[in-house]
């Protein structure tokens, strides 16, 4: 029966592989793509980014990195997961056997991220439920640091269970558990057709209100002055490329493991422009209304744009509550809208880190999609509960610097060699131009062949050097040790001791049928 059921079924010389969830429609698709990449980094990396990084003047690094690295790696990880039709492991493993491994690796590395960015939702939570009445009092520096994570003097010390951090961490797993349990039309579609939109729309209302705001013009001014001179310095480029890297949600086995849900007629091409510009408006929206709000603060408190300014959880969690509470009846309405953005744009990408996971086990084991997705939820329950305590700030901390220093980098940069010099851009782009409207050319080969690996190694060399110089955030090397280097580790032992253990999806087998054919 169970063999009948997988078995693919052949219909006028195609083959039709009944078990592959599908999206219901393109935009479902680029709609859930755009999800994982619209996240926390566009809300409050990108913004001090720009600011810190030659204001205006960055948009020429930043263009540059989105047409040499950004658009072109989007093509060639769709170009994957369409052409192999499997999550990051299988589609690598169809490219070339040796390279399973680097697969898994980012597949492993989403489980980690979800371990904190869990909490980072959780705390999100929270903090709309205190913008009601603005429960944050008067300090909320010392309340965000003190009462409520209760933070303890160093990341060993684990002090107590913080109970509202870990019921909003419960509830995250349970809404992605739920999501992915409905499957990817059923779920994670329909998620993103709801959720996108709204949080487009409430930018709007945030940035609408925010550039109304007296001294918005300041933040505004101060952030695109354009400095020339930045344009000039190397760590301007470098930040340039990792933002477009991380913002785009690349060589985190998402990319391709959605695209393997698409029909065999989708233009991917278009579907990579689509997703980076939709990604780099929003960043951009985020930016105004970022600095509008920053230039109200530091007009009403009197001081320069300089003493306000600040980025990633400081920002939202302490800035941001700060300028909600002078701000009287507006402050409860922005912060319950801000809040409420944090929590939409992180569980699309929640969600996308769990189908990642999911689709690479489900294509390894072979099990039913509602038991794979149910274990990784109780899993990732489990582990994210040990940042539910007095040391979680620090643990997502230095886990998070490493990932994206290193895990995402070396993934990238590999990603970029292998298909690159291995499986060769041109069987990627030969497919992905044969359903594309407007057609690549060579010089998407070297880009990927060249600049994107170029940029990578030098990403890579410089935070090395910088982290033997200066060992990351001031912490001693056990613990950068236990929190840093041991995911980089496990996250490359635990997919070479994966990528050895055999594929029992039967599914599997049906795609060589379906290689062949397109060969003849
Ligand atoms: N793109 C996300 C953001 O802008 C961050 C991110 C990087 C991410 N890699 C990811 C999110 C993988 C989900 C999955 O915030």
């Amino acid at each position: 029966m169970i063999e009948i059921h997988i078995k693919a079924i052949k219909r006028g010389g195609v083959i039709m592989d009944n078990k592959r969830d599908q999206w219901g429609t393109k935009l479902g698709f680029i709609l859930a793509a755009v999800g994982s990449a619209v996240g926390l980094g566009n809300i409050w990396r990108f913004p001090y980014l720009v600011y810190e990084n030659g204001g205006g003047a960055f948009l020429v690094p930043y263009f540059f990195a989105i047409f040499t690295a950004g658009i072109p790696l989007l093509i060639l990880e769709y170009g994957m997961g369409h052409k192999f039709k499997g999550s990051t492991p299988l589609a690598m493993e169809r490219g070339n056997k040796k390279w399973e491994w680097l697969g898994w690796w980012p597949s492993i590395t989403a489980f980690f991220i979800l371990g904190y960015y869990s909490m980072i939702l959780s705390w999100a939570m929270k903090y709309f439920t205190l913008s009601f009445s603005k429960g944050w009092g008067s300090d909320p520096n010392s309340f965000f640091y003190n009462d409520f994570l209760k933070l303890t003097d160093s990341p060993f010390q684990f002090g107590t269970v913080i109970w509202p951090v870990l019921i909003g961490i419960i509830l995250v797993w349970g809404i992605s558990w739920f999501i992915c349990y409905k499957g990817v039309k059923g779920g994670i579609e329909k998620l993103n057709k709801v959720l996108l939109p709204t949080l487009v729309g409430i930018m709007i209302v945030i940035v609408v209100r925010g550039i109304t705001l007296e001294g918005a013009t300041l933040g505004l001014n101060k952030l695109f002055t354009p400095d020339w001179n930045k344009v000039m310095e190397p760590k301007v480029w470098i930040a340039a490329y990792g933002q477009v890297f991380y913002s785009l949600s690349l060589a985190m086995g998402i990319m391709m493991t959605y695209s393997s849900y698409l029909p065999k007629k989708t233009d991917i091409n278009n579907s990579a422009f689509m997703t980076a510009f939709a990604n780099c408006g929003f960043e951009f929206l985020c930016a105004i209304g970022v600095f509008a709000i920053l230039g109200f603060m530091a007009t009403s408190q009197g001081v320069g744009i300089d003493e306000v300014v600040s980025s990633g959880i400081g920002l939202a969690f302490i800035v941001f509550p700060k300028v909600f509470s002078v701000m009287g009846i507006w402050g409860t309405i922005l912060g319950c809208l801000f809040f409420t953005c944090l929590v939409f744009a992180g569980l699309t990408s929640c969600v996308s880190l769990v189908e990642a996971v999911s689709s690479a086990i489900i294509d390894k084991t072979g099990w039913e999609r509602k038991k794979v997705v149910s274990v990784i939820a109780l899993a990732g329950v489990v582990m994210s509960s040990t940042f539910a305590s007095g040391a979680g700030l620090y643990i997502l901390d230095i886990m998070d610097n490493f990932i994206n220093c290193y895990g995402i980098v070396v993934v990238g940069l590999l990603e970029a060699i292998v298909i690159g010099w291995i499986i060769k851009p041109a069987t990627i782009r030969n497919h992905t131009n044969k359903t594309s409207y407007f057609r690549i050319g060579k010089w998407w080969d070297f880009t990927v062949k060249f600049i994107t690996p170029t940029m990578l190694a030098i990403m890579l060399i410089s935070n090395f050097v910088k982290e033997i110089k200066t060992p990351y955030g001031g912490y001693n090397i056990p613990e950068l040790f236990a929190y840093g280097w041991s995911v980089i580790a496990l996250g490359i032992i635990g997919a070479l001791l994966a990528s050895k253990s055999p594929w029992r999806n039967k599914a599997i087998e049906d795609f060589k049928e379906e290689s062949e054919e397109e060969v003849v």
